[in-house]
């Protein structure tokens, strides 16, 4: 089985969707309209003028351009309000009746799925494959947690002793804030909105501050759809907006992707109020995600997904590979291969179908990993050329005497590589499990007691031997780690629906 880096996605091509089980239940052949149609979508960015907006142009996307789409404060306030006067109706629409909401929201998002592409290519930068799967993620959401609503969130009779009925009930919290990350603009964003209603919540959502046309676009859906407006309430801003929302005593709990900076922080803020309720608090953050590859791996398909794993998405994914560790015997030769399959990677404007690497998210995110990679530059073991002009970091791969050397995700196409001794496989990945993050690993080797080991050992939500480690499959591959990695529930698994609901069990005497 070999795969090759650096195929572009045809444009025209038959696309099977995956139903929400991650299994091809039927065919959903679905035509996939041309990059012009993409092209042809308008885009105004919010509250900005083009330059400011454009990834290709030299001063990139600034901060004062993002701060502009803000919610003013009343309006974080107000929205609030609305979501709490709502929850009653909506928690008692029957879950059934949610889940069909659900469903239809599926649906929706995928006849929308040109704007939504456009947006996610104009807005988040992402080139057209990755924008496609964030439709399709966004829709596997929906449906997979329709489905685990209608079988897990049903009332459950529990035993007891004769003359007494026990009841389980899986019912809403209350309002929940949910705030989203940019690297996922749609597929996270959906996720956590459409799991938070499912289960009876209300709630106020808060996307990143680079990507409000796409969720306020996804919300206009999410109406069409049949989800009350008041249940599902959008506030746009940066950290101070998010602050305001996570602070308000009535939120009933809160789910979180972004760093593990700004996660501390919502704990902080959950936790220090002494009148406030304790209320759960959901984190999903990123990683130092290591691959480990030892010489009996089969070099094409290392190569294969190492260049998929550290590169595709400019490595803004929180699954993304940080550090690859070779087995010292096959280091030359394995960075060797790399450097030739980086060389290959075609890095441009998102929205040609031909590109593999787009821009970065914006010029601040542009000039710290420029920055970081000039310092590293005598280590620099490979790297690309990019467009002249716009915020694109050169894909790099850069050598490290130790992997102990490396402490710090790097949110970005840059590539850590260290050696490790061939039979000390144990102690290599707890020297992984020491950088205290926890999200994703890979591991290539044909030995089968070496994935034993790792199956063992590594302490992080996502293993994946002998494939490349990005791009969780909604109901195949809960995703979401622990550490410094996040709170552990597990998005697009069977057992994160409860994490949103209020148990309570009801106790007769008859
Ligand atoms: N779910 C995404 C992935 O698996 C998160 O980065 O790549």
């Amino acid at each position: 089985r070999t795969r090759h880096p650096g195929i572009p996605l045809p444009v025209d091509m038959m696309v099977h969707w995956r139903n929400s089980q991650g299994i091809d239940l039927k065919d959903r052949p679905i035509l996939l309209k041309t990059a012009s149609d993409i092209e042809a979508v308008p885009f105004e960015p919010e509250g900005t003028d083009a330059v400011h907006a454009d990834p290709l142009h030299p001063s990139g996307r600034a901060r004062k351009a993002i701060e502009a789409a803000r919610t003013p404060d009343d309006d974080v306030h107000a929205a609030i309000t609305r979501a709490q006067a709502a929850y009653r109706d909506w928690e008692r629409t029957p879950i059934h009746d949610r889940a069909t909401t659900l469903e239809r929201f599926a649906d929706l998002l995928e006849e929308n799925r040109i704007e939504l592409m456009a947006l996610c290519v104009k807005e988040a930068f992402k080139s057209i494959p990755d924008a496609l799967a964030e439709v399709r993620e966004a829709a596997d959401f929906c449906r997979y947690y329709a489905y685990q609503a209608r079988t897990d969130l049903a009332p459950r009779t529990l035993p007891g002793p004769t003359g007494e009925r026990n009841e389980l009930k899986m019912e809403g919290r209350g309002t929940w804030a949910t705030v989203a990350p940019w690297n996922f603009p749609l597929a996270i964003f959906v996720g956590q909105n459409a799991a938070a209603l499912v289960t009876g919540n209300t709630v106020v959502a808060k996307p990143a501050p680079q990507t409000p046309s796409i969720a306020r676009k996804v919300v206009e859906i999410a109406h069409a759809a049949g989800i009350p407006e008041d249940a599902l309430n959008l506030v746009t801003g940066g950290a101070d907006v998010g602050a305001e929302l996570v602070s308000d005593n009535r939120i009933a709990g809160v789910a979180f992707t972004g760093s593990t900076a700004t996660a501390k922080r919502i704990a902080h803020t959950i936790l220090v109020d002494e009148e406030r309720p304790i209320i759960p608090f959901i984190a999903e953050t990123g990683g130092i995600n290591a691959m480990i590859v030892d010489s009996t791996a089969l070099p094409e398909q290392v190569v294969a997904d190492v260049i998929t794993s550290a590169f595709k998405s400019a490595g803004q994914r929180c699954s993304a590979m940080r550090l690859l560790l070779l087995q010292e015997d096959i280091a030359e030769e394995m960075e060797e291969m790399i450097a030739g399959a980086m060389a290959t990677l075609i890095i441009g404007d998102p929205g040609d179908p031909a590109t593999d690497v787009g821009p970065v998210i914006d010029r601040s995110s542009y000039d710290k990993l420029m920055a970081y990679r000039e310092t590293m530059r005598p280590r620099w073991l490979a790297t690309t050329h990019v467009p002249e002009e716009g915020l694109f970091v050169p894909p790099t791969m850069i050598g490290l005497d130790s992997m102990d050397d490396l402490d710090k995700e790097w949110f970005g196409p840059i590539l850590h590589v260290a050696t490790w001794k061939g039979g000390k496989l144990a102690e290599t990945i707890e020297r992984v499990n020491a950088k205290k993050y926890g999200l994703t690993m890979g591991l290539h080797s044909r030995i089968a007691r070496s994935a034993e080991i790792a199956e063992d050992l590594a302490r992080i939500g996502n293993l994946y031997v002998n494939r490349n480690m990005v791009g969780a499959i909604v109901g195949s591959q809960p995703f979401g780690g622990e550490g410094m990695s996040g709170t552990g529930p597990k998005a697009g698994g069977p057992n994160y629906l409860p994490r949103f609901c209020a148990e309570r069990a009801i106790s007769v005497d008859t």
